[in-house]
């Protein structure tokens, strides 16, 4: 397995430019499923999730064509499906999977996609899913780790969700494109991975509006057509660069990003003394300053993203006094913690809170990835340990950070991949 050499101290300098947003490209390469025509999409993260979803669309008889592989530009055709699985094999190296049972019994009228089971970071039922798939009249059966659901024809209604999901919201958005009549989402996820899915869609035909916004009104519509689309930056690699910048205390400029969904991100950076400055399409982080301990509560868009608890922490780890580090989202988002606290931090976790006390002087150690953002968390932490730091099993960063490693190097970082598994 990979892991990455790391060594500490290196003043980062230069421009790191963001890939496309992996949360966003995989509900829009799921929405070509809704179409018999080709949809061309550009600025596609070269990430292993997005080659996973990939292969799950050739397996559903999606036609993927790319000029080189991995790639940024794909044209995907869903000219004919017939009974379509999402199968196991598949669905349990990547959860968002489940993105295309929406998609399949909209424009099928059936689909059999695998639950997803656990995750690392907390139980994730897509119980929310199935219930604003059983509203919009389709009938829904489990059995052997399977979910089935069948519908002549999906019907318009009102669904509320009991709580704030994205993947969800996006499910259900996709599924109800070609429903019969009119469908409105209450509580719906405001992420701008939503409105960029709702963007591509109104595209394709829909028609669609409220989108990144909690109400979101859709009007059925029988037939969606080809579309060509941008993904927008990926926001949460964005942030997890303004850290790395803040944490060397160096200057980086990174570009092709959107400030204006980096808000809550830039707003908790400056209460932790850190100095940026934004333009349309950058940010410049200037970490010449002491850190300040500052709290952090997660929560849904517009707050904190939970997909940068983690690396935020590692941020904590270097500031003055005490950061109190609340997970709202997922139940067991914590696990980066103790491998940090093997680097020499000061980090008690009491449930979903973390009382991290700094600064304390960081050392390299032989540490372990759980998850995609705790390795981030990580890489983050071995860029100011003293020594060189060995991180294993970075298929996770792999998962959502476009060679993070080479990014990191072209602006002064000392980091090496051991082993040949890249995407
Ligand atoms: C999306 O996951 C992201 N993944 C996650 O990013 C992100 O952490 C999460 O949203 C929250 O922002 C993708 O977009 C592919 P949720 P998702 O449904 O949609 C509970 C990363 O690092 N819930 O918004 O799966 C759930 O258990 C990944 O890039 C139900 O109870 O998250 C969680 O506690 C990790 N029932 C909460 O809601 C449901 O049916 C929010 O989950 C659905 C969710």
């Amino acid at each position: 397995m990979d892991k990455f050499r790391i060594k500490g101290g290196k003043i980062l300098k230069g421009q790191v430019a963001i890939s496309g947003a992996k949360n966003s490209a995989l509900p829009i390469m799921a929405a070509s499923l809704l179409t018999a025509e080709p949809l061309h999409v550009h600025n596609i993260p070269k990430v292993r999730d997005l080659v996973t979803m990939s292969k799950l669309l050739t397996f559903m008889h999606v036609h993927v064509s790319v000029k080189e592989f991995p790639s940024s530009d794909y044209t995907l055709q869903a000219t004919r499906l017939n009974d379509e699985v999402a199968p196991y094999e598949l669905v349990k190296t990547m959860r968002a999977s489940t993105l295309v049972l929406g998609p399949l019994v909209a424009r099928c009228g059936r689909a059999r996609v695998s639950l997803p089971g656990g995750c690392a970071i907390g139980q994730r039922p897509i119980d929310l899913h199935i219930k604003g798939l059983e509203l919009l009249g389709a009938k829904i059966t489990q059995e052997h780790g399977y979910v089935e659901a069948t519908a002549d024809r999906l019907r318009g209604a009102e669904i509320v969700f009991d709580r704030i999901t994205v993947t969800g919201t996006e499910d259900l958005l996709m599924a109800a494109t070609l429903a019969e009549g009119e469908t409105i989402l209450q509580n719906a996820a405001r992420e701008p991975e939503v409105a960029d899915l709702a963007a591509l869609l109104n595209k394709m035909g829909a028609k669609i509006q409220g989108a990144g916004t909690p109400t979101i009104k859709i009007k059925g519509v029988t037939k969606l057509k080809g579309a060509r689309h941008r993904i927008i930056p990926d926001r949460i690699e964005a942030g997890t660069f303004l850290i790395a910048g803040a944490l060397t205390g160096g200057d980086l400029n990174i570009a092709a990003c959107d400030p204006a969904h980096l808000d809550a991100i830039l707003i908790k950076l400056k209460e932790s003394g850190v100095k940026t400055k934004s333009t349309a399409d950058s940010v410049r982080v200037m970490g010449d300053n002491p850190f300040t301990a500052s709290d952090l509560n997660t929560e849904e868009y517009p707050g904190f993203p939970t997909d940068m608890q983690a690396q935020f922490m590692a941020l904590a780890t270097q500031a003055e006094g005490t950061s109190i580090i609340t997970e709202n989202i997922f139940e067991n988002r914590f696990m980066h913690a103790q491998e940090l606290v093997r680097m020499g931090a000061n980090i008690k976790i009491e449930g979903h809170r973390a009382v991290v006390r700094g600064k304390t002087q960081l050392s390299a150690a032989a540490v372990l990835a759980s998850d995609l953002r705790a390795s981030a968390s990580l890489v983050l932490a071995a860029l100011v340990a003293d020594g060189e730091t060995i991180i294993d099993r970075v298929y996770h960063i792999d998962r959502g950070y476009e060679k993070i490693e080479e990014k990191l190097k072209a602006v002064g970082a000392q980091i090496r991949r051991i082993g040949n598994m890249l995407p």
